[in-house]
């Protein structure tokens, strides 16, 4: 445990071995592309459903609060992402602000946030997918939905994260490329949802506003309800700015394209979201739609909208991929990075001919593609959001260390009142991560004590924080 305190020093990009280097092909609108598309995605489309029956209408209450304590995260992310244009965003943070134990308890949380997004998202999508998949190709649904809906595999699922690990092989800039196009699909569509929804608004349908009251408090049938276990869950739906800074190191100007991509995508999603929850509980009783595998389509053939429905259906399945090329793309970086400083083998720190690494991306597409075909989306996105929690509040403890300890250091980004949005990220962070299921904040603890194990036996003995 001789290293477990070590800090490691940035390394820029110039300074590492040309098979450990990654191509800097991004700049900024490829960035707010990734944001935008890592950011929307099954938590507006699927997760709002879960939401509404923890909540009820007070639903949006969860949306306006997950979404506070995520934009103040942003803030400290855009922070120290300038500060430290490096791969490996929070994990690589921790490292060189705290120390590696920290950083790898960190990086572990990275590697489930990144993996179980990959999982969710792509059951996310089979939800909108299977019903097309059935009426038009006569797919049985047993085949479309995990054990937990009566079914046997979630094949669909399974099928996304197929396609999506061979397009990141193919190479990082053609993905994003195809990812940019396939974002202005996705929020055309709920700019059309919100459009055909908002005439049906009816007051009527907010009563009653909180049936389950505020705090998290579980029901006879031991489900967790009321406005914070939905905003612990609704969370989801706001993270993936995140993704653009695993993506530093392959950016072409990382201090303004990290600052624009950041701040830009958090500010977009957090508008589209609210007019889509307000015209989501405000068209139809909530009971409606509480989860359903495709919320926001049932909505709309509620409404006598069915041709609407099939398009913003089509829209999902077109383009909820990017959600997971992101993700997918933010976790084969992580495993690199940590890969790299030698807290995993390095044997997988290697990268292929066109600059992306390929093994890590084999590996995990097998182990989320397990997990897609037979996990309950609402168990994989809780788990999920775990992750993201810890992450965060590294990142905004690592901003107020910095902001004392280099007070003075160059920063691109700075965040504005530091001494209020850092404390509120923080204590966000735990309250949201209190009123997470009771089983995930189980399994969370359950999977670090799996990863310090690791770290004992491997990480922590041949790491070079230095090299
Ligand atoms: N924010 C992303 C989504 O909602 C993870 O799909």
């Amino acid at each position: 445990m001789k290293n477990w305190n070590a800090r490691k020093r940035i390394i820029m990009s110039e300074e590492l071995l040309p098979e450990h280097r990654l191509t800097r092909s991004l700049s900024w609108p490829h960035l707010i592309a990734l944001g935008v598309g890592a950011i929307v995605g099954t938590g507006i489309l699927t997760l709002i459903g879960v939401g509404a029956d923890k909540a009820g209408p007070a639903v949006i209450l969860s949306f306006v609060i997950a979404g506070v304590i995520c934009a103040c995260a942003a803030l400290a992310y855009a922070e120290m992402a300038t500060m430290i244009p490096a791969s490996g965003s929070a994990y690589t943070y921790s490292y060189v602000v705290i120390g590696e134990l920290v950083a790898w308890i960190v990086g572990w949380s990275l590697i489930l946030e990144y993996s179980l997004v990959v999982s969710a998202v792509a059951v996310g999508w089979s939800g909108y997918a299977a019903p097309l998949l059935q009426a038009w190709l006569g797919v049985p649904m047993a085949l479309m939905q995990g054990p937990e809906l009566g079914g046997i595999i979630n094949l669909p699922a399974i099928f996304i994260i197929a396609v999506v690990a061979g397009l990141l092989m193919v190479g990082t800039k053609e993905s994003a490329t195809l990812n940019a196009a396939l974002v202005v699909v996705k929020i055309l569509a709920l700019i059309v949802f919100v459009i055909v929804a908002l005439p049906y608004f009816n007051a009527a349908n907010l009563e009653p506003f909180s049936p389950y009251g505020f705090g998290k408090t579980m029901d006879a049938g031991g489900v967790e309800r009321g406005v914070m276990a939905a905003a612990a869950i609704i969370f989801f739906a706001f993270y993936g700015f995140d993704a653009i800074a695993t993506a530093a190191e392959e950016t072409k100007n990382p201090n303004r394209d990290l600052k624009f991509g950041i701040v830009g995508s958090m500010i977009a999603c957090v508008v589209i979201y609210m007019a889509v929850a307000i015209a989501a509980v405000g068209a139809v009783h909530y009971t409606e739609f509480a989860n359903s595998p495709e919320p926001l389509a049932l909505i709309l053939r509620e409404l006598g909208q069915p041709g609407a429905a099939t398009y913003l259906a089509a829209s999902a399945v077109i383009a909820l991929p990017t959600v997971i090329l992101a993700f997918f793309y933010g976790q084969s970086r992580i495993f690199f990075v940590m890969a790299r400083d030698g807290l995993l083998p390095r044997g997988l720190a290697t990268v292929s001919g066109r600059g992306t690494p390929v093994r890590i991306t084999i590996f995990t597409a097998v182990v989320v593609g397990i997990l897609a075909g037979f996990i309950p989306l609402a168990d994989l996105a809780a788990l999920a959001n775990a992750g993201t929690l810890t992450a965060f509040m590294a990142v905004a403890l690592c901003m107020l260390i910095m902001r004392r300890r280099e007070p003075d250091a160059p920063r691109q980004f700075r965040t504005p009142l530091y001494w209020l949005i850092g404390p509120v990220a923080i204590g966000g962070c735990i309250y949201l991560f209190i009123s997470l299921p009771q089983k995930t904040q189980l399994f969370f603890l359950a999977a670090h004590v799996v990863g310090l194990v690791i770290y004992l036996l491997y990480g922590s003995r041949r790491t070079s924080p230095a090299a």
